[in-house]
């Protein structure tokens, strides 16, 4: 595994399991595989309504919380300074864990005072409840405020990014301001393992599409969280790090975006 380094020195795996639309069984069955087979980093959020779910399967494998790196966000209705408190409180009680590793702001409000959301973003680290906070779906402008207001450093921006949704404009910009990037619905759900390119390229080196987009990302020192039922897929997933895209495969894909399909 490869981590990235976050403001407060925690380091991030820089593959974890998403979880958005997993639930109830599913979710804790899925959760207890990724486990299973070295996953240490969850991501979740308050609106995906799993929380307890992750929970169980955590208390089920019988992971120590120190091992794991957990990801929660919280809603943008909740962003307001007491909203924010009491919907961290409840995912922590949901999480059965006393910390998150790095809390999100899930998606921009422009209707609640940005410093108002992280005042109350350090407020729950100060009380210990979040180690690093950060953003989701925040674009240049937003991360222009959010630098401007926060007075804790802003350790992530989590967006969609995948070759037909390039974001390496934003990345860039984050990179530049020190916050690192968290790609999200990379495998463009599933539907990448047909796509002509990436097949070339992943049979060039005997790896999968999947594979492919995910050695893209991470070797941009982008964060990924491909969301996975399956085991083959999860240990597919995490075999991305000791081998290498050559330039003209990037080339490639870094032009995908361009061509319509
Ligand atoms: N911040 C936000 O607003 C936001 C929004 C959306 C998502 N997210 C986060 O990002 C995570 C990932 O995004 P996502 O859930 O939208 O979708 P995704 O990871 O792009 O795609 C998930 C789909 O890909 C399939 N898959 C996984 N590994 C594969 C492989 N190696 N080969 C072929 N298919 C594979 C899965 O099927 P199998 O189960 O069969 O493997 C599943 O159907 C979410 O779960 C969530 O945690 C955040």
């Amino acid at each position: 595994m490869q981590y990235v380094e976050l403001p407060s020195g925690a380091r991030m795996p820089m593959v974890g399991l998403g979880t958005w639309q997993l639930r109830g069984a599913k979710c804790t069955s899925a959760v207890r595989t990724a486990l299973q087979v070295g996953y240490t980093l969850l991501d979740t959020a308050e609106a995906y309504d799993n929380q307890p779910d992750i929970a169980r399967a955590i208390r089920e494998e019988g992971v120590d919380r120190e091992k794991l790196f957990i990801t929660s966000k919280v809603s943008r209705s909740h962003l307001y300074y007491n909203g924010l408190l009491r919907a961290c409180e409840k995912t922590l009680r949901e999480l059965e864990t006393d910390y998150l590793d790095l809390y999100l702001i899930h998606w921009p409000n422009d209707a609640i005072a940005m410093d108002e959301t992280f005042e109350a973003m350090a407020k729950a680290q100060e009380r210990g409840w979040v180690v690093d906070v950060g953003v989701s779906n925040f674009d240049i402008p937003h991360l222009e405020q959010a630098l401007l207001v926060s007075k804790t450093p802003i350790a992530m921006d989590q967006i969609e990014f995948r070759p037909h949704y390039n974001q390496t404009v934003l990345t860039n910009f984050c990179h530049e301001h020190g916050i690192h990037v968290t790609a999200y619905s990379s495998l463009r759900y599933g539907e990448y393992k047909g796509e002509h390119t990436l097949r070339e390229i992943a049979s060039k080196h005997d790896k999968t599409a999947a594979q492919v987009v995910l050695r893209w990302l991470v070797g941009k020192g982008v964060v990924v969280i491909p969301r996975s039922t399956s085991r083959a897929h999860l240990l597919e997933n995490l075999d991305v790090f000791d081998w290498q895209l050559d330039d003209e495969d990037i080339e490639r894909i870094e032009v995908m975006d361009r061509i319509v399909a």
